[in-house]
């Protein structure tokens, strides 16, 4: 499974790169506004601290706007991947732009039909947005599970982003259904490395060795 950070902030992908394990980023143009730069601007600077796919979202909302957009996105650093929303307008600029060699990430998908209609459209990546189904009552992490399947049935080439992760067992969860990717925020990431049993071990490990060959009782 690949590990994607869900955030435009550089610091927080600066430390998240810092580990070795971070296989991309995903902005959307929320996450942007946050930083204060315009997108052009932010990916940048983004693309020259993590070496992956890096997600940059079209702000258009038309067909033609969004093409050219995301020709233009696509130009600023080879790991670009241009991401479009599940409208009709954002399916049609996935088509053309995946005609012109261009890798798109589908955004904003909620059910199995839209991810059917992204693959379809030969979308590179496909995001589910897990927690905001948990928000309004519905099972997230069912959506994953269905498209991981369909696309398995089709030979789709599409990758499953498990997107809109809000914690551990939704990383976990994500990888038990195949998602081919998480994107989470820098929190969600951190938090998968805690457990009280590996702190209280090493605390023990030191204590027991500097007992025998520092004379140390405190550890
Ligand atoms: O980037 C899209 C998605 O991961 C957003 O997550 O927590 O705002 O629903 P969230």
């Amino acid at each position: 499974m690949k590990f994607f950070l869900d955030t435009a902030n550089l610091e927080e992908l600066k430390l998240g790169a810092s580990y070795g394990i971070v296989d991309g980023v995903t902005t959307n143009p929320s996450l942007i506004a946050k930083e204060g730069r315009p997108i052009e601007e932010q990916v940048a600077r983004i693309c020259e601290i993590v070496d992956g796919d890096v997600s940059a979202e079209v702000v258009s909302t038309e067909a033609p706007a969004m093409i050219a957009e995301g020709l233009k996105l696509a130009k600023i650093h080879k790991n670009i991947v241009v991401k479009c929303p599940l409208t009709r307008d954002g399916i049609k600029a996935t088509s053309a732009l995946a005609k012109e060699g261009i890798r798109v990430n589908v955004t904003l998908c909620f059910s199995a039909g839209q991810a059917l209609l992204a693959a379809k459209a030969g979308a590179y990546i496909i995001s589910p947005f897990v927690g905001r189904l948990d928000d309004i009552g519905s099972e997230g992490m069912d959506l994953i599970r269905s498209i991981v399947v369909i696309y398995q049935n089709y030979g789709f080439k599409t990758q499953v982003l498990a997107a809109s992760l809000r914690g551990p067992m939704h990383v976990i969860d994500s990888a038990l259904a195949g998602a081919h990717i998480g994107t989470m925020p820098f929190k969600v990431l951190d938090a998968l490395f805690n457990h009280p049993l590996t702190d209280r071990g090493l605390e023990q490990f030191m204590k027991d060795y500097n007992k025998a060959f520092h004379g140390n009782t405190a550890g």
